[in-house]
Order: structure tokens, then C-alpha cells, then sequence
């Protein structure tokens, strides 16, 4: 009899924001008139298209593709192209991190990433994750069968999660920007989490998806501006928030050749080259014309459409910080990040906020459960509208608390 992996049975039900959609939906089929005036600020799913030289350089590369003498199959090694993995290390280059491209892989977007990175290691690892965090670090881990222990973010300390040198882990996810709370560490604390897992021998997954939103000057957009960090850290990062690709798909990871563990037989590895096998089996690389586009949010007109976006997306982050003043609801996040995570009023639990905020006004948000312990009693809005619905929500929010 085929044996199933047990290890499902201690996940929730369902993964996050595919709760909140079957919630939606069965309001929405109760109340379909209500549902005409439905505000989504749940997931963080962005609303403008495509930067208009991306578009330009993904239809180019579709045509490249209907022709015989410039059509493309598999791509040889699976990494990603040369001049999209060179583009990101340019990137990299512009705010001061050394990676170079041979250390770059081209994926779907963080998320894959954020869950098949697993495969890398061994079973028996004590992975620790920041609490609350993006459900697919400890929803892969649980699938696993790891043993996860959580790092306290509270109010009390800002949400950000420093380490105890009491607890060791072998494994730490980090993400900042912070999906949900939209803290972000600074260059010092992140040292403090380098030097942390050299003196552990553990490896850091940095999440690195929200770097395109950090206005401060004291934030690192990469963990490879932090000293030490190229021996201990994998960084994730993504195009969805960046440049819009939510729907198109696209991603990368670096893993660098500095970073090198033992295996059980005191033989030294480098992980990306585990990190190379895996992809190399199971992946088959991202399409042409999407890497194409990808290069073209790289480029100098690229960065510029993209930042453009961007900026649109912090106005309604603004629009709405200015809403939680108004009603003195006490909030983090917006200053670096897409998302402003509040305080539910008058003490009610996350899911009860939701509820309320989705049959009162019809305003759709993201429970601060649904990202662990620490975010109950909290709730998240994404800036991803536009403006004149998130103007619309912060009225509804503002009538509704008032
Ligand atoms: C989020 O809203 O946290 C993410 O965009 C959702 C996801 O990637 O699954």
C-alpha cells in the first residue's frame, strides 16, 4: 500500500489566501449585491500592467519564438539566461552587493523557491522562523516533517525578531522588508543575524522580496551588503512586487560559492552545487520571452517605468497610513514595504476584524493569524489598489471605526 506523507495532516486546512478567497466566495454567493462593492487589499497581488519597455521586450521575444531561425527550446543549463543572470548581478552591483551571475538561478518567482530550497538539506534540522512570516516557510518546513521553533516579532520590539544566543537553529528565515509587518532590519541587526548563524554553523534563507519598496537609507536591500553574510546566507528574491510579474512569473535565487557546509562524512559542499542538482532535476527553467522582460525591468528606462509603479503603490500606502492616524489605530510597515499592518480595534481577534471589515464595508484585508501567534490581534492591507479604491476602503474603514 502506498504510504502518504503524514506530515499534511499537521498543516491547517488550507493555505492562507486560499481561505480567505473560499471566505470571499461564500459571501459572495450570499450577498451577491454587496459583493459588487467588494475592496480586495487582501493578498498582495498587484493592479497596474506591465511597465510598458517590459511589455515591449516580452511581445518581441514571442515573435523571436513564432520564427524558425530565432525560435528557442530548452535553455542549456536551466540557470536562467546569461543576460538576464548578469542583468541581476548588475543590479546587485548598484547598491553595493558582489554577486556575480554564475551565482544567480532564474526561478518562477520566491515562492517555489521559498519552499523547494528544503530539498537541500537534511531531516533532523531545527529551522527557526520569525513569528509572524510568510505561511510557505513554515507550511514547507511542517511538509518536511521539521522541527520549527519560532522567533518572537512583537510590538515590543518594532517586529523585528532578533536572535537568542540561547536557542540554536540550523536553519533561520528571514524576510525584510517583512511580509506581513512591513518592518525592515537594518544593516546592524542583520549583522547580528549573520553573526549569529556563523557562530552556529546555520544557514540563513533570506527573503529578499519587498526590496523594491525601501525608501530608508539604512536598509539593506540585499543581505550581501552585510559583511559575512556570503558564507551563511541564501537570498530569494522575486519580480512580482518589483516589477508587476505576480501573474507573468518569474524570480531568482542566489546561493553563494562561499557558502560551504560538511556533510556526515566531514567532507566539505558547496550548496549551490546542491542547489544546481536539484533545479537540475527538477526544473526546467523559466520561459524565454519572461526572461526577456525580466532583463528589460533591469535596464535603465526598466528601473525607471518600474520605479514609477512603485511609487503609485506607496501613495495608497500613504492614503492609508494617514486613515489609521486619523482613527489613532496604531500601525507598522508602509515606510518600506507595500503592506501597513494594524492593530484590530477595541481588542478583537484578526479573524473577527475580517469578518467585520468584509460583511460591514466589504473591504477585504489579511488576518494577522493567518502569519502565526504573534499576529493575532492584528491585521494587514496591501497598498497593491489603486487609488481610488483605497481612498474608497479608507473612507468605508473610517465611517465604519469612527
Ligand atoms: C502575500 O500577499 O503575502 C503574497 O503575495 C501571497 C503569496 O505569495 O502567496
Amino acid at each position: 500500500m502506498v504510504k502518504l506523507n503524514e506530515n499534511f495532516g499537521s498543516l491547517k486546512k488550507n493555505y492562507l489566501f486560499i481561505e480567505i478567497a473560499k471566505r470571499i466566495k461564500a459571501y459572495s454567493e450570499a450577498n451577491p449585491e454587496e459583493a459588487k462593492k467588494l475592496i480586495r487589499m487582501g493578498i498582495g497581488d498587484v493592479t497596474l500592467p506591465l511597465a510598458p519597455v517590459v511589455v515591449e521586450a516580452m511581445v518581441k521575444a514571442s515573435r523571436e519564438m513564432c520564427e524558425k531561425e530565432t525560435f528557442r527550446g530548452y535553455e542549456d543549463s536551466g540557470a536562467g539566461y546569461d543576460f538576464l543572470r548578469k542583468a541581476v548581478s548588475d543590479y546587485y552591483k548598484s547598491f553595493g552587493a558582489d554577486v556575480p551571475a554564475e551565482e544567480i538561478r532564474i526561478s518562477d518567482g520566491a515562492k517555489s523557491d521559498c519552499g523547494n530550497i528544503i530539498n537541500i538539506f537534511g531531516s533532523g534540522n531545527t529551522v527557526l522562523v520569525t513569528d509572524p512570516a510568510y505561511p510557505v516557510y513554515v507550511d514547507s518546513n511542517i511538509m518536511n516533517g521539521n522541527n520549527v521553533i519560532f522567533a518572537d516579532s512583537t510590538e515590543e520590539n518594532g517586529f523585528a525578531a532578533m536572535p537568542d544566543k540561547s536557542v540554536k537553529a540550523d536553519l533561520i528565515y528571514l524576510c525584510s522588508p517583512n511580509n506581513p509587518t512591513g518592518s525592515a532590519y537594518t544593516k546592524e541587526q542583520l549583522k547580528e543575524w549573520v553573526d549569529y548563524a556563523l557562530a552556529n554553523d546555520a544557514v540563513i534563507i533570506y527573503d529578499a522580496a519587498y526590496e523594491a519598496f525601501i525608501t530608508e537609507d539604512n536598509i539593506p536591500r540585499s543581505i550581501y551588503c552585510v559583511e559575512g553574510s556570503k558564507k551563511c546566507a541564501i537570498e530569494i528574491c522575486s519580480l512580482s512586487k518589483t516589477a508587476g510579474f505576480t501573474g507573468t512569473r518569474c524570480g531568482y535565487t542566489v546561493v553563494p560559492f562561499e557558502l560551504v557546509r560538511k556533510d556526515s562524512k566531514g567532507e566539505e559542499i558547496r550548496l549551490a552545487d546542491l542547489w544546481a542538482r536539484r533545479q537540475g532535476s527538477c526544473f526546467n527553467g523559466v520561459s524565454y520571452p519572461v526572461q526577456r522582460a525580466a532583463e528589460a525591468v533591469f535596464s535603465p528606462e526598466g528601473q525607471k517605468q518600474c520605479k514609477e509603479n512603485i511609487a503609485y503603490y506607496q501613495e495608497n500606502a500613504r492614503i492609508i497610513a494617514k486613515a489609521m492616524d486619523e482613527l489613532k489605530i496604531k500601525y507598522t510597515g508602509g515606510v518600506n514595504s507595500p503592506y501597513i499592518w494594524l492593530k484590530c480595534p477595541n481588542g478583537m481577534d484578526s479573524w473577527a476584524f475580517f469578518d467585520m471589515l468584509l460583511t460591514k464595508i466589504q473591504v477585504v484585508g489579511t488576518p494577522g493569524a493567518g502569519f502565526g501567534k504573534n499576529g493575532d490581534g492584528w491585521f494587514r492591507l496591501t497598498a497593491f489598489s489603486t487609488h481610488e479604491l483605497t481612498t474608497e476602503a479608507m473612507e468605508r474603514v473610517k465611517s465604519l471605526l469612527a
